[in-house]
């Protein structure tokens, strides 16, 4: 008999009408950014980045296939999905059936903890989801590096949720099918380094501007951009060294210069991508006037508003209260290091 683990497990190639399957995975804040990419169509990034893998805001995403269904239908938070974030996915499925040689049409029901588009990864873990959940659907079986390239098609920062903790993603090299195969995501093993991201968010509304939109601005506006991509290397080779310290200081220094050289891109590009609010900067002040009081505390912002602190645990209450002082009205929420990608009822990974 089967029973309901196998068919969650995708164990019979999928495709079992009425149930589907359901995967979860969390986002991921980048200490050393991806913006831009080389190839749009492979989503290959023109720069290698790491990051870590959040315990809060996870997305859950079901896939069923539906072999009667006349099209591929998407349900976002419960509401149907038009327009550019349906056009995502649909392109995404057709992936999978290319991949699978599979022709079914899918039901996606996805639902997001984290606000959508709103600079706090939502790519990230709904596209992780997605390929986990996507692909066993259409019986396909890929290892965890497959799984990476896979999620990498959906969003490239979403390569990197498939891994818990700290991970890397290469940019790779070459073209077409050399350069898919080299872009992917791994672990980066940090056992003895745990911090807190002290989260403000300081507008949950969606950006005006998608990263990809505003990533392709950047590259081919930017006078500023090959310069960021280049110091980018010594970044992440310094990064590397002081997580295999444990030295938070050097993470955050090296993670804080990365995030404004990426914002310094964006504000060069022509016309200018802005993301960065009166309120962000206050917290950014609030950040520093805890530096010169002793607190080790570093920002991080991506592609939306909402700053991301990095600072030690035993820290994490004063950094959030110094957040709340900064700019009154914010929600803050305090992550650490989460889990990789998995199907309900599998174990974690
Ligand atoms: P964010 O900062 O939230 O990652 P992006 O501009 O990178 O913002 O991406 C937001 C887009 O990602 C959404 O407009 C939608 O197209 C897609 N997305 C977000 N969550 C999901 C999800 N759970 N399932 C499928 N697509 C999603
Ligand atoms: C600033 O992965 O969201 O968060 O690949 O077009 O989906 P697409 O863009 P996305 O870009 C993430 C940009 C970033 C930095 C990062 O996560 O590395
Ligand atoms: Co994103």
């Amino acid at each position: 008999m089967r029973t309901d683990h196998q068919r969650e497990q995708g164990a019979t190639a999928g495709g079992a009408p009425g149930h589907g399957v359901t995967a979860v995975a969390h986002p991921n804040i980048a200490l050393i950014k991806y913006w831009g990419k080389r190839d749009e169509r492979l989503m290959i990034p023109y720069v290698d980045s790491l990051s870590m893998t959040l315990d809060i805001f996870p997305t859950t995403t079901t896939v069923r296939l539906a072999p009667g269904a006349p099209a591929d239908s998407l349900t976002l938070d419960g509401s149907p999905a038009e327009g550019e974030v349906r056009r995502r996915v649909v392109g995404f499925l057709d992936l999978l059936r290319e991949r699978s040689g599979r022709s079914e049409p899918a039901v996606v029901d996805t639902h997001n903890s984290v606000p959508t588009g709103a600079g706090l990864a939502s790519s990230a873990s709904g596209f992780a989801a997605l390929a986990l959940a996507g692909a066993a659907a259409y019986g396909l079986d890929p290892d965890r590096t497959a799984l990476s390239r896979l999620a990498r098609r959906g969003s490239a920062s979403a390569s990197r949720s498939i891994f818990g903790g700290f991970a890397v993603c290469h940019a790779g090299r070459g073209t077409g099918a050399a350069a898919d195969l080299g872009s992917y995501a791994e672990p980066v093993p940090v056992p003895d380094f745990d911090p807190a991201l002290v989260i403000a968010v300081v507008d949950a509304g969606a950006k005006a501007v998608s990263s990809r939109a505003a990533m392709r601005r950047t590259v081919e506006t930017s006078p500023l951009y090959r310069a960021w991509a280049t110091s980018g290397k010594t970044d992440l080779a310094e990064m590397r060294v002081a997580l295999r310290r444990g030295d938070l200081d050097a993470v955050g220094e090296i993670a804080e210069r990365n995030a404004l050289g990426m914002h310094a891109t964006m504000l060069t590009a022509r016309p200018a991508v802005r993301y960065l609010s009166p309120a962000t900067v206050a917290v950014l002040d609030g950040v520093l006037r805890l530096r010169s009081d002793g607190v080790p505390a570093y920002a991080t912002m991506d592609a939306g508003p909402n700053v991301k602190v990095l600072c030690h645990p035993a820290d994490a209450d004063r950094v959030a209260e110094a957040v709340r002082g900064a700019a009154p009205g914010c929600s803050v929420f305090t992550a650490r290091r989460g889990p990789g990608a998995r199907l309900t009822g599998e174990a974690e990974r």
